[in-house]
C-alpha cells in the first residue's frame, strides 16, 4: 500500500523512496483524502506534457465558484493557440541576447555578494545570496529601479507561498481576495513603468513587450502586465532554490565536491545532475479535457492531474542507477524544466545565473559548511523543494 501525503514533512524532505515505490506499484495513484490524481513514471508524465490538447493547463474554478471571481490566468495556465500567440509574443522581448548581455554582471553582483559574505564568514546563505542574486538579475531585465528589490522579494514570496495548496484543497474567498489585492498592486507598479517606457524606450524587457508584435497582434496591457508577473514569480523563487540545492547536494555528496574542485569545467554537467537529482519544481498539475487513460488506467474528463516531475527525475526506466548522485553523468533528459508547450522559458537563464553561482562560489572558497545540524527550514509551497534559510560558514580561497 503506498501511503503518498505530499503535505507531510518528512516525506516532503526526502519522498524518493515513495516516488521510487508508486513508479512500481502505483504509476497512477488516487490520492485517498484528497480528489487528486498522482503520476510518477517519466514515460507517463512526458506522454501528458506533449498533449495540451487531452491536458489542459486551464483549471476550472472550485464548485461553488464564480468564474468571474477567479484571478486571470497568465500564460502558464492557458492552452494553445492563446498560449502560443502570449509564448511568440514574450520570445520577441525575452531574448538570448538580453541574457547574454547580462553576463559580466552577473559575475560582478556575484562577487559583490560574496564580498560582504565573505567579510562575516558566517552567514544565512539565502538570505544573502540565493535570494538576491536572482532578484538582481531578473530586476535588471525587466528594467525596474534595484531599489524595489525589497518589495519584489514581498510580491514573490506573497504569491508563492502556498502555490500548489489551491489543487488538493479549494481556496478559501479570503484567499483570493488576497490574490487579487497582491495583483493589483502589482497591476499599479508595472503600468506605471510601461507607461514610461511607451514615451521613453529602453533596452529592457518591459519595453520589449511594450513594442513586441507578431502578426499583426501585440500585447494588451492586461496581458503585458500578467506577463512581467509570470515573469517575477515564476524567476525568482526557482532559481533561488536552484542555488540553494546545489549546496546542499554538494555538502551531502563531499566526494563530488572534491570532484568540482579539481575539474571546475564540470560546472555545468554537476548543475544538470543536480535539477534532476534535487529539481526544484517538483509538481506540473494539468486537467483531463476528455477520459483518457493513463498507463492502463482511467482518467475522467476534468480530473486534475499531478505529474511529479522530481520522480520522472529519479526513474530507472531513463537514468540509469537514478539515487546516485554523478556529477558526469551523461544522461541528463530531465524534465526539471518541464517538457512541451509550457517548457521553461526562463531555463537559459536559471542555468547560467546557476553557473555563475556555483563557479563563484568555487573560485571564492577554500571550504564551505553548515553551522547547524538542525534540518534547514522547507520552503511553505508543496511545488517546490528546497529551503528558505541555510546558515554556512564560508572560508575564503
Ligand atoms: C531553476 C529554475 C527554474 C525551474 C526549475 C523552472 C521550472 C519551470 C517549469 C517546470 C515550468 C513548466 C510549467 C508547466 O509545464 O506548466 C516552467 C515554466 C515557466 N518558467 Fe520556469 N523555471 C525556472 C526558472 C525560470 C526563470 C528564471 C524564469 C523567468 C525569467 C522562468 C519563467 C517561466 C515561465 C514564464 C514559464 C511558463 C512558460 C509557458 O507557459 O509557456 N522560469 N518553469
Amino acid at each position: 500500500m503506498l501511503n503518498f501525503n505530499p503535505f507531510d514533512d518528512a516525506t516532503r524532505r526526502n519522498p524518493f523512496p515513495l516516488y521510487a515505490q508508486a513508479r512500481r506499484e502505483h504509476p497512477v495513484y488516487r490520492h485517498p483524502d484528497f480528489p487528486i490524481v498522482s503520476v510518477f513514471r517519466y514515460a507517463d508524465i512526458q506522454a501528458i506534457l506533449r498533449d495540451p490538447q487531452t491536458w489542459s493547463s486551464h483549471f476550472l474554478p472550485p464548485p461553488g465558484f464564480d468564474p468571474e471571481q477567479m484571478p486571470e490566468p497568465s500564460m502558464l495556465g492557458q492552452d494553445p493557440p492563446q498560449h502560443d500567440r502570449l509564448r511568440a509574443l514574450v520570445n520577441q522581448a525575452f531574448t538570448p541576447r538580453i541574457i547574454r548581455r547580462l553576463e559580466p554582471r552577473m559575475y560582478e553582483i556575484a562577487d559583490e555578494l560574496f564580498d560582504d559574505i565573505l567579510e562575516h564568514g558566517e552567514v544565512d546563505f539565502v538570505d544573502a545570496f540565493t535570494y538576491p542574486l536572482p532578484v538582481i538579475v531578473i530586476a535588471e531585465i525587466i528594467g525596474v529601479p534595484a531599489e524595489d528589490r525589497e518589495q519584489f522579494k514581498l510580491w514573490s514570496d506573497a504569491a508563492v507561498a502556498d502555490l500548489g495548496t489551491g489543487l488538493f484543497v479549494p481556496p478559501t474567498p479570503d484567499r483570493l481576495q488576497r490574490i487579487r489585492n497582491l495583483l493589483g498592486e502589482m497591476d499599479v507598479y508595472f503600468s506605471a513603468l510601461a507607461e514610461q517606457r511607451r514615451r521613453h524606450p529602453r533596452e529592457d524587457l518591459i519595453t520589449g513587450l511594450v513594442q513586441a508584435e507578431v502578426e499583426g497582434s501585440k500585447l494588451t496591457h492586461d496581458e503585458m502586465l500578467r506577463m512581467l508577473v509570470l515573469i517575477l514569480v515564476a524567476g525568482n523563487e526557482t532559481t533561488t532554490t536552484l542555488i540553494g540545492n546545489i549546496v546542499l547536494e554538494l555538502l551531502a555528496h563531499p566526494d563530488a565536491l572534491v570532484q568540482l574542485r579539481a575539474e571546475p569545467e564540470r560546472a555545468a554537467s554537476a548543475i544538470e545532475e543536480v535539477l534532476r537529482y534535487a529539481s526544484p519544481v517538483q509538481l506540473d498539475p494539468r486537467r483531463a479535457t476528455r477520459a483518457v487513460e493513463v498507463n492502463g488506467e482511467r482518467i475522467d474528463a476534468h480530473q486534475i492531474v499531478i505529474s511529479w516531475l522530481g520522480s520522472a527525475n529519479r526513474d530507472e526506466d531513463v537514468f540509469p542507477e537514478p539515487e546516485r548522485f554523478d556529477i558526469a553523468r551523461t544522461e541528463t533528459r530531465h524534465l526539471a524544466f518541464g517538457f512541451g508547450t509550457h517548457y521553461c522559458l526562463g531555463s537559459n537563464l536559471a542555468r547560467l545565473e546557476a553557473l555563475v553561482a556555483l563557479r563563484t562560489l568555487l573560485a571564492r572558497t577554500r571550504s564551505f559548511e553548515r553551522t547547524s545540524d538542525e534540518p534547514p527550514p522547507l520552503h511553505p509551497s508543496i511545488v517546490f523543494r528546497g529551503v528558505t534559510a541555510l546558515p554556512l560558514r564560508l572560508v575564503a580561497a
